[in-house]
């Protein structure tokens, strides 16, 4: 049995004032749910602020974003180490990170080499736009991110990676993908193209979570599907009652 898995990307959102507030309200909910893996990501400068908020919970935290290299002249760049410093988990490979600046499967692939080295749980996002899913392209697109991404990892370290399927045109739109198309994408694509790669053993372990317009509405039906072991929330996450519902809903 995989453990359900529930990850809230917090994305730009939240000053630290304000993550300390949204944590110390969602805190106390989530930390009494105790059989789903819960993981908190906020930006960067809050990271801090709600590891000490969390210390001693069963709650997670991850980044969402590192750099590949462990230091040196690259400014504006956290290194693995200094994420793990902090935290056990890191989200790599958003489609927002890949639209906006310029990440590729090759580089998401140096990122989940270097966060799985020092010791952090991959969140490898994967999902094709609007078009590609128009143009019949989605087995295509989600599995070249999937294998490229992955690629050159042991068994042992890709069955620590969580992947998430997250369609770019769900992302933020309130256009959730149905939950019976969801796990036929989790199911005979990533699934399948994991198995592909490192047989079918260790890709029943690998955790995969849906991600688009997850709310607390449409949270349960996802978790009904044998393939979705979880959700990636974005905007949901920002919402107290709103992610307690989604968790309790993988909960249950
Ligand atoms: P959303 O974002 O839940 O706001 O659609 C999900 C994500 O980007 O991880």
């Amino acid at each position: 049995m995989r453990t359900p898995f529930v990850a809230g990307n917090w994305k730009m959102n939240k000053t630290v004032a304000e993550a300390r507030e949204l944590v110390s309200v969602m805190g106390k909910g989530l930390a009494v749910i105790n059989n789903v893996e819960i993981v908190l990501c906020p930006p960067f400068v809050s990271i801090l602020a709600v590891a000490n908020l969390i210390g001693g919970t069963r709650l997670g935290l991850g980044a969402q974003n590192l750099h590949w290299e462990e230091k040196g002249a690259f400014t504006g760049e956290v290194s693995p180490a200094m994420v793990k410093e902090f935290c056990n988990y890191v989200i790599l490979g958003h489609s927002e990170r890949r639209t906006y600046f310029g990440e590729t499967d090759l580089t998401v692939n140096k990122k989940i080499h270097a966060a799985l080295k020092a010791g952090l749980t991959p969140i490898v996002c994967v999902g094709e736009t609007l078009e590609e899913n128009k143009a019949g392209k989605t087995a295509q697109v989600v599995s070249t991110q999937t294998k490229e991404g992955l690629q050159g990892l042991d068994a042992e370290s890709a069955a620590k990676v969580v992947v998430a399927y997250e369609p770019v045109w769900a992302i933020g739109t309130g256009l959730a993908a149905t939950a019976d198309d969801a796990q036929q994408v989790h199911c005979d694509i990533v699934r399948k193209s994991l198995a592909d790669q490192f047989g079918s053993d260790v890709a029943q372990k690998i955790r995969i979570l849906y991600g688009g317009s997850v709310n607390a509405a449409n949270a349960a039906e996802y978790f009904t599907k044998p393939d979705i072991d979880g959700a990636l929330v974005g905007g949901a996450s920002l919402k107290s009652d709103d992610f307690i519902a989604i968790v309790q809903a993988a909960s249950n």
